[in-house]
């Protein structure tokens, strides 16, 4: 692979241990990938966050690295989700230990300059890059979104590799960077219209049947923001999607659809029957839920207005957790909602989600989510049931 005279000097060494290590992680990745060089990134994402998922190995390395760095990372970066509400783990009963290494963590990627915000949904908290932005995420569900509905250009990257990139400011130029893997590889025609949960269904069903190609839809109806994030989440979870198209909807339908194969995929046609056979599917148990825990991908503030509007002045029954960012929160804490949520017994929970805590270890056995990626992890992931349906139907009133 080809770097330039600054590129290899920062591989040689010149300008410290950790960029060096680093540039070696994306070297070696464009070479297993051939891509002919680096490119600039304009923003990262770093997964590996909550201890749950990296473990002691994980925080160990993390301090290592940092130990002697401070603000190393030039570029707007961010961090996935964590295993706890940062600010509130001790009154939603996160467990002790547990805590306390992932704020280890936490503080570990903050010495190297990634904002502390942990969240999935970047994008709605000023990480958002501009149409063609290369940028290195590794949120599966966020790189779904970029690629597809912000069109910037991100591989799915691991977490050490997003580290790598935020840390160099640089990524190999191979994968969905590349126009020529950008474009649609099976086309999906809808003969229904489709709503809210209707998305991650269908995200489900395609992401299984597309595995890493690019699903090019035709839907009968607009789809809202927080639908593709439904959407483009479940894709990459059942499947391994990291980018989609929507005829007249997203910004790269058009060159998708005038690649010159484009008229010979394959076509495949999703009914009604398919969308509730696999709705059913999703849950795991017919009893209800103990928690319900709605926000994944980590709720907008839209969503929490209309949470909080169908619970407004009713008393909760199940567990209610809302999984967002601080930011996010702040917002929602300004327009009233937190109060509302609060008042009926729910909460705003943040920094983390029903699949990175440890929920199992907090006494739950029936989730109840409105997210078909999370009705697919929570199984294997916390080994609890999962209940898949709207919210409104998930929530219980005494
Ligand atoms: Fe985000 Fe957790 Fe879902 S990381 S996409 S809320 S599984």
């Amino acid at each position: 692979m080809h770097l330039n005279k600054e590129e290899e000097k920062m591989y040689q060494g010149e300008y410290g241990i950790t960029i060096s290590k680093s540039m070696e992680i994306l070297v070696a990745l464009g070479d297993i990938y051939e891509a002919p060089s680096l490119v600039d990134i304009s923003s990262a994402q770093v997964s590996g966050v909550s201890y749950k998922t990296i473990g002691e190995a994980g925080l160990e390395y993390l301090e290592e690295l940092s130990k002697n760095e401070i603000n190393l990372v030039n570029i707007p970066s961010t961090l996935n989700p964590a295993g706890i509400d940062l600010d509130n783990w001790k009154s939603f009963g996160f467990p002790k230990e547990f805590s306390k290494k992932q704020k280890r963590i936490v503080e570990a990627y903050g010495k190297l300059g990634i904002s502390e915000t942990c969240t999935c949904t970047p994008y709605l908290i000023g990480n958002v890059p501009r149409l063609g932005d290369h940028v290195s995420w590794s949120e599966s569900s966020a790189v779904a979104y970029l690629n597809s509905v912000i069109g910037g250009k991100s591989n799915r990257e691991g977490g050490p590799a997003a580290l790598a990139s935020a840390i160099c400011g640089k990524t190999a130029m191979y994968g969905y960077h590349e126009n020529e893997n950008r474009v649609a590889t099976t086309i999906f025609d809808l003969d229904i219209e489709i709503a809210h949960l209707d998305y991650g269904t269908l995200g489900y069903i395609v992401g299984r049947e597309v595995g890493d190609g690019v699903p090019y839809f035709k839907l009968k109806n607009k789809s809202t923001n927080n639908e593709l994030k439904s959407l483009g989440a479940a894709l990459a979870s059942s499947g391994a999607v990291a980018l989609y198209h929507i005829e007249n909807e997203t910004p790269e339908y058009v060159f998708a659809k005038n690649d010159e194969d484009f008229k010979s995929l394959e076509r495949i046609s999703i009914n009604k029957e398919d969308i509730l056979n696999t709705k059913e599917k999703l849950s795991t148990t017919s009893e209800d839920a103990d928690l319900v825990c709605l926000g994944c991908p980590h709720a907008s503030l839209e969503e929490i207005k209309e949470i909080a509007m169908f619970i407004k002045g009713k008393t909760i029954k199940n567990q209610l957790w809302i999984c967002t960012s601080i930011n996010i929160k702040a917002s929602s804490d300004r327009m009233g909602y937190t109060k509302i949520i609060e008042n009926s017994g729910g909460h705003i929970v943040l920094d983390t989600c029903m699949v990175v805590a440890p929920i199992e270890e907090m006494g739950y056995k029936n989730i109840g989510v409105n997210s078909a990626k999370a009705a697919n992890y929570i199984p294997s992931m916390c080994g609890l049931n999962a209940i898949y349906d709207n919210f409104e139907n998930l929530i219980k009133f005494k």
